[in-house]
């Protein structure tokens, strides 16, 4: 009895899979996979947002499969060491014309990013923007497409946060460079329509910065607030400096993107980041249990590591490719993928996203987050959002 069920059981199943391959067209069966270039920092001082990004890549992979629409998606995975935009460029050209690369994603700072853009646009191929920042980044290339964020995006809520909390008067303090500006302008402008003043404005370096004497300057200026944007992976530095030399002991208020309380350096920054206010569109204590899974597989797969916001960039980078992989049925035609991407939303693990048809730019929640301990580690706890926020521009 047991046997005929089985053997009946075997026949339906292999039934079933003869039917399965028979409705597959041929064209997808015999595909070739799908290239992804993904070129970020794996080494030099930001190696973080390369291990956070590779560690999202996989992940998705594990959970959903490393195919969609009958096409193996074969991850091409290049070091560009995060300083020199000839090397990224380099890369993106060999990836293109060496590699048969399809499509390109990753680039973790901005002057890396807009190194690649006239490449993605002579070869017509999608360039996924997961991680650098400056919002003129997709005005570029036709072919690109941001799935973090802008600094203008997540910096205008706190200035109207600010302004509205009682702070009058702001030092800025901020990296030299695309997202830095973006950032220092972004909040000038809100925080002084908002009838706050801006006291000072100060750049720090790209390379090698030595933050002490710039936040001395900021003492002697006693402002209420310091309002601080540096690129992930270098917070670390500022709040250690911004307590040693006396800067929270004098009064003076420490408030930030979430780039300088980034969940990859919480651990390591600990109490000096107690109460800070910042605001992000991603805090891995986002209490919803699609995040809850998120992070929890990024530790698992990580000896532990804590997810930060660019491996949601990158994790949301790759369901937009699969996706539109999805509608295109395997067809990685560059003009077909675009138009299947633009205007596309889902929920991701930061909150409800979507793209922009017309920029290609994300929108987005941004948080309000205060810095606070939980189960012994300090997070970012989100006590405020404002939803559909789109990049203001600059
Ligand atoms: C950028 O270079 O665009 C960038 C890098 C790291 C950040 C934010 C922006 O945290």
């Amino acid at each position: 009895m047991n046997d005929t069920i089985n053997s009946r059981r075997r026949h339906l199943v292999l039934a079933g899979a003869a039917m399965a391959a028979g409705a597959m067209p041929l064209a997808a069966m015999a595909a070739d996979p799908v290239k992804v270039g993904l070129i970020v920092p794996m080494s030099g001082p930001f190696a973080s947002t390369g291990r956070q990004i590779e560690a999202a890549v996989k992940l998705y992979q594990q959970k959903y499969g490393d195919s969609v629409a009958g096409r193996k998606v074969e991850i091409l995975l290049k070091d560009d060491g995060g300083v020199s935009p000839d090397v990224t460029k380099r890369l993106a050209q060999e990836l293109i014309t060496r590699d048969k690369a399809q499509v390109l994603m990753g680039f973790g700072l901005t002057p890396l990013a807009l190194s690649a853009a006239p490449i993605a646009t002579q070869a017509k191929v999608p360039m996924i923007v997961t991680a650098a920042a400056t919002s003129i980044i997709p005005q570029r290339s036709p072919y690109i497409v941001r799935t973090g964020f802008t600094l203008a995006q997540v910096t205008a809520p706190l200035a109207g946060w600010a302004a509205k909390n009682g702070i009058k008067s702001v030092v800025t303090f901020v990296t030299d460079y695309g997202p830095g500006l973006d950032a220092e302008k972004v909040f000038a402008k809100t925080f002084g329509e908002a009838g706050g003043k801006v006291l000072e404005s100060l750049r720090v370096p790209l390379r090698n910065p030595d933050y002490a004497p710039f936040l001395q300057r900021v003492k002697d200026a006693k402002p209420e607030a310091l309002f601080v944007f540096v690129p992930s992976g270098e917070g670390a530095a500022v709040l250690k400096q911004f307590t040693e030399r006396g800067l929270a002991a004098a009064g003076i208020r420490l408030i930030c993107t979430g780039d300088v309380l980034d969940d990859d350096l919480m651990p390591s920054i600990g109490a000096a980041s107690k109460d800070v206010v910042s605001s992000h569109h991603y805090s891995a204590a986002h209490p919803s249990p699609a995040n809850k899974e998120y992070v929890e597989g990024i530790a698992r797969m990580n000896k532990g590591m804590r997810a930060n916001f660019h491996s949601v960039g990158a994790y949301d980078g790759m369901h937009l490719l699969y996706e539109a992989l999805k509608k295109t049925n395997g067809d990685t035609d560059g003009e077909k993928l675009l138009a299947a991407m633009k205007g596309m939303s889902w929920d991701s693990v930061r909150g409800p996203v979507s793209i922009d048809a017309a920029t290609r730019d994300i929108v987005q929640t941004v948080y309000m987050r205060r810095a606070e301990q939980k189960g012994g580690e300090f997070y970012n706890i989100e006590f405020d959002k404002v939803d559909k926020v789109r990049d203001p521009g600059v």
